[in-house]
């Protein structure tokens, strides 16, 4: 416990008229509630998150003084519920310094250790299931790292240094669990919550995130305020945050949303990446429509992508795409775009599921390429050659490093594809689109795809897919 912290708290309680000293100033109480602070439990990421923790809604104000550093400033509002009672709370921050914490806007005793990652709070009594609280946390500093264990990067807050004629850059790079780089969140995607984002920028920088834009207004010293509202619950990781020199293209609106509703088209690309770097992205309204007949409705208010400049993986992030200039092409825009349906949309109840990400993801390919007029063959016999070629496994990954590994994507695709003989097309569509509108507000297994598949298509389906889920051996290529 910061006694420092204790004093900017009288401080700011005596700088704010509004504010009531609290009759007892929070001291240094016995953090014992290490039981009650128990994390969800995850399979491959055991420390991530909070049991019984339900946050609702972020609601962020993040300044950022300095684009292309790892400096960051900024207040986020999270209003929690919870599904037991629980007497304090631990929030996933490695990010910066934390300078005060509130509780229903009374200052509230916390912890935080940013070697560990946690940010443990003490509300004034237990939050109880049936309850809302609203916690403040306002923070300053350099962002965390949380380095990859396979790529040569580090997850979550992205700086992008000023490089030639280039100005410096950010934007969230978050998968698997990066967000808590630079956000106090319950970061895992069982918990999925509403974003209120709002970011002020230095003069000449745009700010996107996802959700819609609801306002740009002027800020000192020529800054801009944007603000974004993400009215869909996401996962932590799958929020976009980018700051750069952008031109923002909007397109025609996509009447692909829920009942026909219009979708809101709006790009953004760096002032001066290559200008056929644009080329993939004029068929994105295309995308949306070959998806939305296969999966269903898109579930969110809008769609595009954030396009950004280092060698990176393109990420699916929510209502606006991460896509590298090196990934710009329409067959990993097709996979990101799928992921709005499969990960932000249906999420994870635990990381070793991603293939039920990345496999429905790697799947939604063939489908694309069948709509172009492609019999899809070649993709089937090129993935099935490729697993063939790595060593196979089940599809659940017990490792991090497995997470991201061809059996994900390729198996995973397979696994699908041994689904769809099985019946035909008619039933299958049936069957993607069963499983966004059964399972959206519900995070996901494998177990519950089995079932899904057996109550859905029948016993010869599901054991089509259980063999190609659990088998340790390549199972054969389907076939009709
Ligand atoms: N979900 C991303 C994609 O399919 C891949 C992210 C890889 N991330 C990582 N930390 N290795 O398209
Ligand atoms: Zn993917």
């Amino acid at each position: 416990w910061r006694l420092s912290s204790l004093l900017a708290l009288a401080l700011l309680a005596g700088a704010q008229a509004q504010t009531v000293i609290p009759a007892v100033i929070p001291t240094l109480p016995p953090p014992s509630a290490s039981v009650a602070a128990a994390p969800i439990g995850d399979s491959i990421f055991p420390a991530l998150g909070q049991a019984g923790l339900d946050v609702l809604n972020y609601d962020l104000d993040l300044t950022v003084d300095r684009p292309g550093t790892s400096e960051l400033r900024g207040t986020v509002v999270l209003t929690v519920t919870s599904t037991q009672p629980l007497p304090v709370l631990s929030l996933d921050f490695l990010g910066p310094q934390v300078l005060e914490v509130r509780w229903n806007g009374l200052p509230a005793p916390y912890r935080h250790d940013q070697t560990v990652g946690k940010l443990i709070v003490e509300p004034p009594q237990s939050l109880l299931p049936g309850t809302k609280a609203e916690v403040t946390v306002r923070f300053a500093g350099q962002v965390g790292v949380r380095p990859d264990p396979d790529l040569p990067i580090n997850v979550g807050w992205q700086a992008v240094p000023a490089l030639g004629g280039r100005v410096g850059a950010n934007f969230t790079l978050s998968e698997p669990d990066g967000t808590r780089t630079f956000l106090p969140v319950n970061d895992h995607p069982s918990d999925p919550a509403t974003f209120t984002t709002r970011i002020t920028v230095p003069a000449g920088y745009t700010a996107a995130a996802s959700g819609v834009q609801r306002s740009e207004v002027a800020a000192p010293n020529g800054g801009r305020t944007f603000t974004f509202e993400q009215a869909q619950p996401i996962p932590t990781y799958t929020l976009a945050i980018h700051v750069n020199r952008f031109e923002r293209v909007d397109s025609a609106a996509v009447p692909v949303g829920e009942g026909g509703a219009d979708v809101i088209r709006r790009d953004y690309f760096p002032v001066g990446v290559p200008a056929d770097t644009r080329d993939a992205y004029v068929s994105t309204g295309e995308i949306l429509k070959v998806l939305a007949d296969w999966f269903g409705p898109y579930p969110f208010s809008a769609y595009g992508s954030a396009i950004v400049t280092p060698r990176i993986p393109a990420l699916e992030t929510a209502t606006l795409s991460t896509m590298p200039v090196t990934s710009s092409n329409v067959r990993v825009l097709v996979h990101e775009t799928a992921h709005q349906w499969f990960g932000d949309r249906v999420t994870l109840a635990d990381w070793s599921g991603v293939w039920l990400n990345e496999g429905f993801a790697t799947y939604a390919e063939l489908l694309w390429a069948q709509a172009q007029g492609e019999t899809g063959d070649d993709m089937v016999r090129g993935w099935y050659a490729r697993v063939g070629r790595s060593q196979t496994r089940p599809l659940v990954a017990t490792t991090e490093s497995q997470l991201f590994e061809t059996t994900a994507y390729i198996r995973g695709a397979l696994a699908l594809q041994a689904v769809r003989v099985t019946v035909d097309d008619t039933a299958f569509k049936a069957y993607l689109r069963g499983w966004v509108s059964g399972f959206s507000s519900q995070p996901v297994t494998t177990a519950d795809l089995l079932t899904y598949t057996r109550t859905r298509l029948g016993a010869k389906a599901e054991a089509a897919l259980r063999l190609w889920a659990e088998s340790p051996e390549l199972p054969p290529l389907p076939q009709r």
